[in-house]
């Protein structure tokens, strides 16, 4: 079962994730994060800044989940330029560790294949953030992606297209395709951490973590880790019917921090 932390909010869960990450890269000065973008994992990102001063991150790696399809990469809302705007220039990460799958219409053909080839060049992912849609997407394998899937290309969902508008100030503009990791590439990630905050994922979380594993909720899928860690608020765990177990096994603290 997965490690489900309940904190009182979204800083909160960013302190307990900067902590165990800045932990890693201690102990594997070349570690290999996997990058998620969206709302959910800037306060992560805000958080592991005041906990790199004095720590050599030049041999950290990172890649990224998805990047939508047909932006150009200069676009300010391309997952490239988050990227780097979130968390390469804040951190201070050599940005020729930091991949981002290619999104660019050209070479679309091979670029799921080139970006699985470079994490496993990399020696795979060793903790890899994950945020939840509200339709239980995670990356951007929608429902009744494959369980097995690998890097590729997806239509993206009304919903999604919906719930990310808001970075482009019009549905029109939101692009309608993107290529993100599969759900069999994420489960090859050695630590899956996923975030969720607020009463709009508290569907999606419950059946994400509780729920049968299905396509129809491709987050299910975090079942099959051996690792995984769920940090959630008060707000977004309201629906986890395990709850007060969660509450006293836990204790808001990552289990090698109430040791
Ligand atoms: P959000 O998106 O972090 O912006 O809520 C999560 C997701 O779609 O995976």
């Amino acid at each position: 079962m997965a490690e489900v932390i309940i904190v009182s909010d979204a800083q909160a869960a960013g302190e307990l994730v900067a902590d165990e990450i800045a932990r890693l890269i201690s102990v594997k000065p070349d570690a290999v994060l996997g990058l998620a973008t969206g709302s959910t994992p800037v306060p992560v990102y805000r958080a592991l800044t005041s906990r790199l001063d004095g720590i050599d991150i030049s041999g950290v790696r990172g890649f990224a989940l998805d990047e939508y399809v047909g932006l150009d990469a200069s676009h300010p809302e391309s997952y490239r330029t988050v990227i780097a705007r979130e968390v390469i220039e804040p951190l201070g990460l050599n940005p020729d560790n930091v991949h981002v799958p290619r999104g660019e219409l050209v070479d679309m053909e091979h670029a799921g294949v080139d970006f699985e080839a470079k994490i496993a060049e990399a020696g795979g992912v060793d903790i890899q953030l994950l945020g939840i849609g509200t339709d239980g997407h995670i990356g951007f394998n929608e429902q009744g992606s494959s369980m097995a899937s690998r890097t590729r290309i997806k239509a993206l969902s009304p919903q999604t297209r919906y719930d990310n508008s808001r970075f482009f100030g019009s549905l029109e503009h939101v692009p309608t395709h993107a290529i993100t990791q599969g759900l069999g590439t994420i489960l090859e990630a050695r630590h899956l951490v996923l975030l969720a905050f607020g009463f709009g994922k508290s569907v999606a979380v419950a059946a994400a973590v509780e729920g049968p594993v299905s396509a129809m909720t491709p987050a299910s899928v975090i079942q099959l880790h051996p690792h995984v860690t769920v940090i959630v608020d008060d707000e977004a765990a309201s629906r986890l019917q395990l709850a007060d177990y969660y509450r006293a096994a836990y204790a808001g603290k990552l289990p090698w921090q109430g040791l």
